[in-house]
């Protein structure tokens, strides 16, 4: 970033770099086991994502990986199946490197209901916890049907505690809702400590998520205004124009309301609702988001009715391009009613948000991949303006999370030579033009925080409950009542009704 110049001959005021203190952690020689290690997950991220941290120079001399699964495998065969996936992902792969790390890697062949694929695993585990003092980091990559059973073999074999330091990484979902994560947590509890276990949520590890926090905190001229004395509404727009690609069974078993909204977009309105944090310690800013998500206006049938609307996409168009329809993709049932849109307008009982809406929306084949952040501001108190215009275009503020990292204000100006005209316009921050940044890899992010200990972009099991507590009420009435899908196209911002929810508070979506 340029220097602040002075517009006299005075010498440049020098920008000073404030960094917040943040707990300093140091990362140990350690040894990863992948359950699902030869899945798409580990194929396409977390193989990646290793290699780079290695490239990078980011992990220890002392490190190693090891997939576990099926189909059975030598490890000079799984070396090979990743080297493989590194081609497909990687466009120009370091030979030398790759060779180097690939030396790395092992595997345990089994099933996991198996006892001998633990039994091997122990024998590795203790082999390889010589060189990295015994420090595990269990990864599952596996589907959720998978991580009870895995966990209480883990916790059988004794390989959980005792001789071991181990962690454990989670991929959502947690459970179905908040009976069954409860009951996924008690096994959870009994293998680990909840200091052990590290719930991965990628979207808190994109940048543009992280720095809502840095951008709310560092900058009063917003944080005096962030509250129901000058905010009208917030609007977070999650929209994907993919599909559900190969995924149709856990798509169908899964929905939208289970797969986006209970996690990733109740995450965003964590962050963007929480109360300052007393300091930036990973506690300190978990507990403030949980404050805010227990602090929900739960919904009952009336308002699930009134306050959601889901949708399920049908044939369309995008870029020219047609498109089959959810039930007409791979694995999907003819009749299907599996949601793949939610719109939804939440409300937060505390003294910050009181009445401030809160509009959601989110959903597969959308016309555009945007996920960005509306905060739209009050009406100037007094209309000094043309009587006939009753709306002023609002301030807005907007945060882009991808695939765009920008920040913007829209304000009004005069528009020039008009005698009364007033014209909106953007002050306009962008990542990649002043950093130069790309985005960055998620999974690189969280791998490192969870090597070296700190859980602050991890989810904790009191917000895993908090969040089911709101979208349950939700998936119930759904459950009960069929809805006429499909209801949009292909390519569109979805159903009517979900426009009509806004309309009827008298706003509209701002997409930006
Ligand atoms: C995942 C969902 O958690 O997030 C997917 O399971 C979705 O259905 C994906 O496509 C979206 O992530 P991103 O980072 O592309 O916005």
């Amino acid at each position: 970033m340029d220097d602040v110049q002075q517009a006299t001959d005075a010498p440049p005021i020098q920008t000073q770099y404030c960094e917040i203190p943040l707990k300093q952690y140091t990362m140990e020689p350690f040894a990863m086991m992948i359950f699902g290690g030869a899945g798409d997950l580990s194929q396409n991220m977390l193989m990646p994502a290793l290699y780079h941290l290695y490239l990078d120079g980011e992990l220890p001399k002392d490190f190693f990986v090891a997939g576990a699964g099926l189909p059975a495998m030598s490890d000079e065969e799984y070396r090979n199946l990743m080297s493989e996936a590194m081609k497909r992902n990687e466009e120009k792969l370091d030979q030398k490197k790759w060779t180097e790390f690939k030396e790395r890697l092992y595997y345990i062949s089994g099933d996991f209901s198996n006892n001998e694929t633990y039994e091997q695993l122990r024998v590795l585990a203790t082999e390889l916890g010589k060189k990295c003092g015994n420090n595990i980091i269990y990864y599952l990559a596996v589907a959720p049907s998978f991580t009870e059973q895995v966990v209480k073999k883990l916790k059988e074999f004794n390989l959980c505690r005792g001789a071991f330091r181990t962690k454990l990484i989670l991929e959502k979902p947690f459970g179905r809702d908040h009976a069954s994560a409860v009951e996924l947590n008690t096994v959870l509890l009994e293998a680990f400590d909840e200091r052990q276990i590290y719930r991965i949520d990628h979207y808190l590890g994109k940048e543009t998520v992280q720095n809502i926090t840095f951008f709310r905190f560092s900058n009063t001229i917003f944080e005096e205004l962030w509250n129901q004395h000058h905010i009208d509404n917030v609007q977070i727009t999650v929209a994907e124009s993919e599909g559900i690609r190969h995924r149709g069974e856990f798509y169908e078993g899964t929905g939208v309301v289970r797969d986006i909204v209970q996690n990733h977009l109740l995450q965003l309105v964590s962050l963007i609702a929480m109360e300052p944090p007393a300091s930036f310690e990973a506690e300190s800013l978990r507990d403030e988001k949980v404050k805010v998500l227990r602090s929900m206006v739960p919904l009952d049938p009336e308002d699930v009715d009134r306050n959601c609307v889901r949708g399920q996409f049908g044939p369309g168009l995008l870029d020219g391009k047609k498109l089959k329809g959810y039930r007409q993709s791979e694995g999907i049932r003819e009749d299907s009613v599996t949601p793949t849109f939610f719109a939804g307008k939440f409300l937060i009982a505390n003294w910050r948000w009181a009445g401030v809406p809160f509009y959601v929306r989110t959903g597969k084949r959308m016309p555009r991949r945007t996920t960005e952040i509306v905060i739209q501001f009050k009406q100037p108190p007094l209309k000094l303006f043309d009587a006939n215009c009753n709306q002023l275009e609002p301030n807005l503020l907007v945060l882009k999370i991808q695939p765009d990292e920008d920040i913007f204000l829209r304000f009004g100006v005069k528009y020039p030579f008009s005698p009364n005209q007033i014209h909106p316009v953007k002050l306009e921050f962008s990542s990649q033009r002043t950093f130069h940044a790309e985005p960055h890899p998620v999974y690189e992010k969280l791998l490192v925080d969870c090597m070296e200990g700190d859980p602050t972009l991890f989810v904790r099991q009191d917000a895993v409950l908090a969040m089911w507590d709101a979208v349950d009420p939700i998936n119930k009435r759904w459950e009960v009542k069929r809805p006429a899908f499909p209801n949009y196209e292909s390519g569109t911002w979805g159903p009517p009704e979900a426009d009509h929810l806004l309309e009827r508070d008298g706003r509209r979506w701002l997409s930006v």
